[in-house]
């Protein structure tokens, strides 16, 4: 089935955030008889054209996925490649400051490299200010994670008394989360034709519309957005109402 479309929808039927869980690096090269790492390099390159072009459609928030807390059972040269090119687009200064792209990682950093800890940090304070799209890359993420990350912090706020157990709402534990401060994602396409989450914005995503595309993440072109965009345009959200 033809899954691409020349034009996207009108901007008013965009999503405010727009969640991508890039799928299908290693399967693309195993096609090829290439290793792993070449489908992951051919997949950054995807992700930064599609970072492009969301910033060009003036969708506000766009979440990537570009490492679970899983991933770690990778071998190890297939982990150092990914974190490599994560250090690369987080050291691109001039692509995120052209965009007007406001960076931010989202995960438990304290694991990684401290380079690549210290690329984030310089990444996020450089871009903090800037007023396009907010980019948000889902490294070293897991969304129960997340969860048990920002329910110890509600919890060490009871025990030292600051905080009544009774008060806590989800709204509160939503301040906690890495996506503070952001709405939840509208959408969540997931293209490689697998059907599911991975652990990806578990929270967040109680009322995402979920799109699951055929093409494999390395060959997933804007014409593919576009298709993915005007299938979202055309969902009817009813949030549990009528
Ligand atoms: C899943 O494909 C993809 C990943 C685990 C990594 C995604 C990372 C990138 C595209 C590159 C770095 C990102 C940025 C933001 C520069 P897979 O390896 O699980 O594919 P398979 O299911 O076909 O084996």
């Amino acid at each position: 089935m033809k899954e691409t479309r020349k034009t996207p929808p009108a901007r008013e039927l965009l999503p405010r955030h727009l969640g991508i869980i890039m799928d299908g690096n290693g399967r693309w090269a195993k096609a090829r008889a290439l290793p792993r790492e070449a489908g992951h390099r051919a997949g950054a390159k995807v992700v930064r054209e599609i970072i492009r072009y969301c910033a060009q459609l003036g969708i506000p928030y766009l979440t990537v996925y570009a490492f679970s807390t899983e991933n770690w059972k990778r071998p190890p040269h297939e982990v150092e490649a990914l974190l490599e090119l994560l250090r690369g687009y987080l050291s691109d200064v001039e692509q995120y400051q052209k965009e007007n792209a406001r960076l931010r990682v989202l995960g438990e950093l304290s694991p990684l490299p401290g380079d690549l800890q210290e690329s984030i940090r310089r990444a996020e304070a450089e871009s903090a200010a800037n007023t396009g799209i907010t980019v948000n890359i889902a490294l070293n993420y897991g969304g129960r994670d997340e969860i048990v990350h920002g329910v110890r912090s509600l919890a060490r706020d009871c025990a030292q008394g600051k905080l009544d157990p009774e008060s806590i709402t989800e709204e509160l534990l939503s301040s906690r989360l890495y996506t503070a401060g952001e709405p939840d994602p509208d959408f969540i396409i997931r293209p490689s034709g697998e059907l599911r989450l991975s652990n990806f914005l578990l929270w967040q995503s109680a009322y995402a519309e979920l799109l699951f595309m055929n093409v494999l993440w390395p060959d997933f072109t804007p014409e593919h957005l576009n298709y993915a965009l005007y299938q979202y345009a055309l969902r009817d959200r009813r949030f549990g109402g009528v």
